[in-house]
């Protein structure tokens, strides 16, 4: 298995280099990311290239067997670059240009920096063609897409010619007739900068995460994200076509987790393997440990494949303030989460903090001077503990019964106009992935393109923006006998962004065998109950209310209060050999938790234990056929869990039987 280091040989003295690889080697890395944004360093000047110090240090790291991802430098374009190409500059929504100090200050669609970037490419693709100790090349570096410049906007206007051919069909697909907006043709077309109604939020209260300040039409706003996604994608490609024209090296980008300005899906196809950043604790937030393990199982979906983390935390991180310091054992348990949810290979991030910059606060495995202390001890023991696993994760698989639908094009549709003040599609996908957790059910968060058939049970929460295919491929799948979960918001819209005509919940009337007689968004504090007719277990919908009418379908809660009390509030319907299950409002963690274990059982979903205990997680894997189990206490005490049998204990080489104790942020590997 890699494990290894993100490293910047440019920021340290020489002499430093071979004490950092042998003290790496000692910590049993075998894997070091360089150079990504070393790009004044490689071409101090315009055509003139210096690899006479990254030809060293590479040198150094073979010495050592320590193998290199090479990064393209595209997200540091130097001062001379940028002096010389103003108009490479992204431009905000309020036509501002963002200068230089900092990085990533270039418009992806901007034609001249794109043939820089494609120069720098090739250079170093020619350069090191021959280097055996490279492994795989990383584009760029967590990429962005922000930009409203005029180039965006030529660019923009191309890819809706593309799209829609004809300006009628634009018109027509974005409503334009409304507030007068019709274009002539594909010249006229904005990108959706700062108007006249925007500015102040359209969504009342400040601090809600939903709030938007900007009103255009929104079949126009969601062209406009897909389009600044494509165009990254479209920017990556140039520097993988022109990677692969001379080397076969597997090429990767490093993903941001649940990061929701691009395509991820799209992103992800022109790659080889994907690769993650992950900062579980850092100066901007704490995430819960759900969530983390959720980007996972995302990343996984990206490619249905196995992947790597690219950086994974390694210390106390911030830029002007610095995040907590992991406790003993959160390193490892950070670890060995992301090997058990699909990472193969693991770089950590910073072997060493800088002694200046921007980023001075984001400590590493050493300390400022350069000394190995806790932190260090911690991963060289895990190093070691890793080899004597003798690459378990690697190749292993996790086989999963169930999937999450994502999509970032719903995702976008409901960032421009949340329905309701509180509605987060990201969390309402989290809610579910929470509650099938709860219920120790591993899941695969992947796009709609993957195979249902695969899979027991398929959610696809607030899946509202839908196309004939996808209801075609939704029936096929429930009418073969799969399992299908929706829920309000879901199959309203077209693909465009416009509402259709079918009565809802539209696309999905047929499948779900209910329509809806009315909705109610739920505002300023009011509540409906809600009570599941068999347990009586009662909830609170706080969000979203839809009032369902059966046709064919069954009603599995109604609700309590309110004027339409009585009424339908979960529904389930036969549909050919399978079920679809419909959720019309919102619901707390424990009534959820106890739908899914409904539907669970009903499925006869598999559950990796039956004991749940909280803050643990079980995960089930695969490897040549033979299973094995990843048990994590993400709790900071010792907590038992109780096993059906006995267990060899793969980190201590002990057997174990009936029940096994976790230390605080411990970790147990069970087969
Ligand atoms: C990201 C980047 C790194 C570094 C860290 C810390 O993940 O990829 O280069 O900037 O954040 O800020
Ligand atoms: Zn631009």
């Amino acid at each position: 298995m890699y494990f290894g280091v993100d490293y910047y040989p440019e920021q340290w003295p020489k002499e430093r280099w071979e004490i950092d690889a042998k003290m790496m080697s000692e910590a049993d890395m075998n894997v070091v990311r360089l150079a990504e944004f070393a790009w004044s360093k490689l071409e101090p000047a315009d055509g003139e290239y210096d690899f006479k110090w990254l030809d060293e240090a590479i040198e150094i790291f073979a010495k050592y067997n320590i193998k290199v991802i090479l990064g393209t430098p595209t997200a540091t374009p130097p001062k001379w670059l940028m002096d010389s190409n103003q108009e490479i500059y992204p431009i905000d929504l309020y036509g501002m240009k963002k200068d230089f100090g900092t990085r990533r200050h270039y418009c992806t669609v901007n034609g001249a920096y794109r043939e820089f970037a494609r120069k720098i490419t090739i250079k170093m693709a020619e350069h090191y063609r021959n280097n055996d100790n490279i492994i795989a090349w990383q584009i760029d570096n967590e990429f962005d897409a922000n930009c409203f410049c005029d180039h965006c906007k030529k660019g923009f206007q191309e890819w809706l010619k593309k799209k829609y051919i004809t300006i009628q069909n634009l018109n027509s697909e974005w409503g334009t007739v409304f507030w007068s907006q019709t274009y002539q043709n594909f010249e006229q077309v904005i990108t959706p900068r700062y108007t006249s109604s925007d500015g102040f939020s359209q969504n009342a209260s400040s601090d809600n995460p939903n709030r938007s300040p900007f009103n255009h039409n929104p079949g126009l706003l969601l062209d406009y994200y897909r389009f600044k996604s494509d165009s990254v994608v479209d920017f990556q490609k140039i520097q993988v076509d022109e990677i692969r024209k001379l080397t076969n090296l597997p090429i990767t980008h490093n993903l941001m987790g649940h990061f929701s300005e691009l395509d991820y899906f799209d992103l992800g196809k022109d790659l080889d393997f994907i690769s993650w950043d992950c900062y579980p604790n850092n100066m901007w937030g704490k995430s819960n440990h759900l969530q983390i393990s959720m980007a996972h199982d995302l990343m996984r979906g990206v490619k249905n494949k196995n992947f790597w983390m690219m950086e994974q935390q390694s210390g106390p991180c911030g830029w002007q303030v610095i995040g907590d310091t992991p406790e003993p054992g959160q390193i490892r348990l950070w670890t060995y989460q992301a090997l058990a949810h699909g990472a193969e290979g693991m770089v950590y991030f910073r072997w060493r903090p800088a002694l200046f910059g921007t980023e001075q606060y984001w400590h590493g495995i050493l300390d400022h001077d350069g000394v190995g202390r806790r932190r260090y001890n911690e991963i060289a023991n895990l190093g070691e503990e890793l080899k004597k696993l003798n690459d378990l994760f690697v190749d292993s698989k996790n086989v999963n019964e169930v999937a999450i639908i994502k999509s970032y094009d719903n995702l976008w549709s409901h960032r421009i106009q949340p329905h309701n003040i509180k509605f987060d599609y990201n969390g309402l996908l989290y809610d579910y992935y929470v509650a099938l957790n709860n219920n120790n059910i591993m899941v695969d968060v992947t796009s709609v393109d993957t195979d249902f058939t695969k899979y027991k049970l398929v959610l696809m929460p607030a899946f509202n923006l839908m196309t004939d295919e996808i209801k075609a491929k939704c029936e096929d799948y429930v009418r073969g006998g799969g399992k299908l979960l929706i829920t309000f918001r879901s199959g309203t819209r077209n693909w465009n962004n416009s509402m259709s005509t079918i009565t809802n919940p539209g696309y999905f009337k047929e499948l779900a065998g209910i329509e809806l007689e009315e909705y109610d968004s739920i505002n300023f504090g009011r509540q409906v109950e809600v009570i599941f007719n068999e347990t009586k277990f009662k909830d609170q919908a706080k969000k979203w209310c839809d009032i369902i009418k059966c046709n064919s379908a069954q009603p599995l809660a109604t609700y309590n209060s309110h004027y339409y009390k009585g009424k339908p509030a979960v529904t389930v319907n036969s549909f050919g050999k399978g079920e679809v299950y419909y959720v019309g409002c919102d619901l707390g963690e424990t009534s959820l938790s106890l739908l899914i274990k409904d539907i669970a059982d009903k499925s006869l979903l598999d559950e990796v234990l039956d004991e749940v205990v909280e803050g643990v997680e079980i995960i089930r894997k695969e490897k040549g056929g033979t299973t094995f189990m990843v048990l994590l206490n993400h709790n900071s005490n010792p907590v038992h869990v109780k096993l059906p049998g006995a267990f060899d204990n793969l980190l201590t080489g002990t057997k174990i039987k009936d029940e096994v104790s976790i230390e605080a942020y411990g970790v147990v590997v069970l087969a």
